[in-house]
């Protein structure tokens, strides 16, 4: 099995060099990168070019506003000189949720959404310095929603001989309707008007990790005018932001794309049409050029299916109870994000694309992303469990010049434990105060799920 094992600089070097990805994945000690500014197309200015990836908390009230925990997990980001808080994934509708403690935006929440932003916004302000862009993600969770906690209550834009065993569904399970993708459009543009009023500055329609935007980019199956070539496949993303561009010319309209679904061809997006796992980034290109038409200022790029394939979306020291351990050595995931990422912003050199899967890098993860910064490979790094385990670490990166490898994420995958056996979701290696007790009882909940017999 392949861990973290880097005392130093040299060390992550060598294994590169062993590994032969020593040409995809750099360093650099010049960390002065990280604090130019960036202006998007729109006018918004970016004040570092670190950003918080949208991190789910599963900790809402039941009618889906944030709690407290909600708001206590947001201030942790406060002093963190974050250039983008890209808020996490917030239901569109009650059956869209994937589990009931996700957030939901709605005419009866969205105040509740507005403090959040005002408090996260100036305690950003007095504690870094500078506000935050703040993105919103608005999500329907497709396959896997799962709105009551107990029951999942698939959604799903195609059958697919992969996903579908997942929650066993039967060849006859019904496919969502052309009409209520129809739907769908306005009521995503409800939600980002919501977004609007509680104060975002925009607002990513979310087209990844296999939720219901992501699998219909994969519809090749499909038949009618949400399936099949790529043109329907991106029909519902493409007129969501017709009509949020056209009736919110405030907000900033993006979206966090599956770049590839690591699934193949007809059942993945961005997949060679010979049926092997090579990526074809003709597909990513194609969305991102239709999305810079309707003033797409900035994107995130994230890759694969959490729950299919979790080495390739977060790369792992220690996976989830039951679950394989990772069958590659976490710097190939590490160097896939870099390459595929860099491969895009190649391509689109005046858009900002924001990177993902730094955080198994521990405590060198600066050196690597004030690399693929200064080469152009990527133009923001993304933080998801390290923002978790560590919220203000570009700030120790400003102040020491490191971070102290006792407070950076150890990808023990104990967040995406809880995250899948319904508790409360957050570090519980360097936050054990509050995590400490739903991990045990998601612990529980998983080997009594999976038939494991221990002794606690
Ligand atoms: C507990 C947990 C919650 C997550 N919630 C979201 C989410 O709401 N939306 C999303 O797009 N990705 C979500 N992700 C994925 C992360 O944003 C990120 O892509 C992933 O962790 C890899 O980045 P990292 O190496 O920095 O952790 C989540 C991941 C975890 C572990």
């Amino acid at each position: 099995m392949n861990k973290f094992n880097y005392k130093n600089l040299d060390d992550l070097k060598q294994d590169l060099t062993r590994l032969e990805l020593d040409e995809q994945v750099g360093i650099s000690d010049d960390f002065s990168v990280f604090w130019n500014p960036l202006v998007l197309e729109n006018g918004t200015k970016i004040h570092s070019r670190f950003a918080v990836h949208p991190m789910e908390g599963f900790d809402s009230n039941p009618d889906g506003s944030p709690s407290e925990l909600t708001f206590r997990r947001y201030q942790r980001y406060g002093p963190g000189r974050y250039g983008l808080i890209w808020f996490e994934a917030t239901a569109v509708l009650s059956e869209a949720r994937s589990n009931p403690s996700q957030l939901w935006l709605h005419d009866k929440s969205w105040e509740a959404f507005a403090k959040l932003v005002e408090k996260t916004k100036k305690l950003c302000k007095q504690q870094s310095g500078f506000e935050p862009c703040c993105i919103l993600q608005l999500t329907h969770s497709g396959r896997y929603s799962r709105p009551d906690g107990k029951n999942p209550k698939p959604i799903i834009a195609h059958h697919s001989p992969y996903l579908d065993k997942t929650h066993g569904l039967p060849q006859d399970y019904p496919v969502v309707t052309d009409d209520y993708l129809d739907k769908l459009q306005d009521t995503f543009l409800h939600a980002a008007k919501l977004a609007q009023k509680a104060g975002f500055d925009g607002v990513d329609i979310k087209s990844c990790h296999r939720y219901l935007i992501s699998e219909l980019l994969a519809s090749s199956t499909r038949p009618g005018k949400y399936g099949g070539p790529l043109e329907n496949r991106t029909r519902l993303l493409r007129e969501i932001f017709a009509k949020v561009t056209h009736e919110c010319p405030k907000l900033i309209p993006t979206t966090r794309l599956n770049a590839y679904d690591a699934l193949p061809f007809p059942y993945g997006f961005g997949m060679n049409p010979d049926g092997s796992l090579e990526q074809n980034l003709d597909e990513p290109n194609y969305v991102i050029d239709e999305l810079k038409k309707f003033g797409m200022p900035i994107i995130n790029i994230t890759i694969a299916n959490p729950y299919y394939e979790p080495h390739y979306g977060r790369p792992y020291d220690t996976p989830i109870i039951g679950a394989p351990d990772s069958p590659e050595h976490p710097l190939h995931g590490v160097a896939r994000f870099i390459s595929l990422t860099a491969k895009l912003q190649a391509k689109h050199p005046q858009l900002p694309i924001i990177g993902t899967g730094y955080s198994w890098l521990r405590q060198w993860l600066p050196n690597v992303a004030a690399w693929a910064i200064a080469t152009k490979r990527v133009s923001m790094v993304g933080l998801g469990r390290m923002a978790f385990a560590y919220p203000d670490a570009p700030k120790d990166i400003a102040m020491e010049q490191k971070l102290n490898p006792s407070k950076v994420c150890i990808a023990c995958s104990r967040c995406t434990q809880i995250m899948r056996d319904g508790e409360h979701t957050g570090c519980v290696i360097r936050d054990a105060k509050t995590y400490a007790k739903p991990y045990r009882l998601a612990k529980q909940a998983a080997h009594a799920r999976l038939g494991i017999k221990t002794n606690e």
